[in-house]
């Protein structure tokens, strides 16, 4: 029998470690996921540790402009969270890229995403060997100088991912570490390329993924990089048409940008997902986690001081990953060690 959501709260708040002499921040927006509020509530107080609710009017971005940043509800929020040990997000958007995100972690805070359907919750829930396989996995890219994506499709894509200090995030979908962020549930690996470093070309084909729109690459779409930049997205389709239109919208040179790039590692996470569901129900995290997809996305990084709401991950299929000549992705299929 499926577990309700708060005995998956429960699991997760275990994996994440909270134990009874804590207190646990719920970050929330008014009216929204209350049950998702109730029951990281109810899993903190069973653990014996204290649960504060925040509940902010609204913490999400347009999905389209216009777009104007108001951080005035902000520093109140940090102010109270600062005083959790564990955070959880359970706002519609989530505070991914944001400024709250950077401030709490930074401060030592673990904090955790909480967003997708209760089955999905608890179907790719994290543990151990995830782990292992998501750490692994950036090492490959710490020690790394160049990240090299090429398909059969005609993606050809290199970055810059030399130097001590590069970005990586490592999603297992959980937070059992000081100043630890993730997303439950997770399981991919990615990095933040030196900025304007990425050249080349990537084409889409169909069955690739556009996350936050939820649904499938339904034509074949050639985009032209740059300097870190699009420069030119083609095809004789819909998507080409649309891409650009989501693109020039914002009438902001940055929304061009490349931003974080990896690969998925979740064997469990099914690339039938937004057939499967309601995909509008989804965040997209099974998408973003099947093992073997090339994950690439535009404009949001707070590395390189890059603030838009405009931000599109697109894990891809059937690609070829290569840091420095070697591959740890081969066709779409994890390259084993
Ligand atoms: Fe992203």
């Amino acid at each position: 029998m499926p577990n309700t959501l708060t005995e998956n709260f429960v699991e997760q708040f275990k994996r994440c470690r909270v134990t009874a002499d804590e207190t646990v921040g719920i970050i929330a927006e008014l009216g929204h996921k209350d049950e998702y509020v109730a029951a990281a509530v109810a899993a903190a107080r069973q653990l014996g540790a204290g649960a504060l609710v925040l509940h902010a009017s609204s913490l999400s971005s347009p999905m389209l402009p216009p777009y104007e940043a108001d951080g005035r509800e902000v520093a109140p929020l940090l102010a109270a969270a600062g005083e959790c040990d564990f955070v959880v997000d359970v706002t519609v958007g989530g505070l991914i890229h944001s400024d709250v995100r950077t401030r709490i972690t930074g401060n030592g805070k673990r904090m955790l995403f909480v967003a997708e359907p209760n089955d999905v919750l608890e179907r790719l829930m994290g543990d151990g060997d995830l782990r292992q396989t998501v750490e692994a996995g950036g090492s490959r890219l710490r020690a790394g100088s160049t990240l090299h994506v090429t398909s059969a499709a005609g993606t050809d894509l290199t970055a810059d991912i030399s130097g001590d200090g590069l970005p990586i995030t490592h999603q297992w979908g959980y937070v059992d570490e000081p100043g630890r962020w993730d997303h439950w549930p997770s399981g991919f690996v990615a990095c933040f390329p030196n900025d304007r470093t990425a050249e080349g070309k990537i084409v889409l084909q169909p069955g690739d993924a556009l996350i936050p729109w939820q649904r499938y690459v339904q034509d074949v779409v050639t985009i032209e990089v740059e300097k870190g930049f699009i420069t030119r997205v083609s095809g004789s389709g819909t998507d080409a048409h649309v891409l650009n239109d989501y693109f020039e919208a914002w009438h902001d040179s940055e929304v061009w940008a490349l931003s974080h790039m990896g690969w998925g590692l979740l064997p469990r996470a099914r690339w039938s997902a937004f057939d499967v569901y309601d995909p509008r129900s989804l965040y997209g995290q099974e998408l973003r986690s099947t093992a073997g997809n090339f994950m690439w996305s535009t404009g949001s990084n707070r590395f390189a001081n890059r603030e838009t709401p405009a931000h599109l991950d697109v894990p891809m299929r059937g690609c070829t990953v290569e840091i420095d000549g070697v591959a740890v992705v081969r066709d779409g299929a994890l390259v084993e060690e």
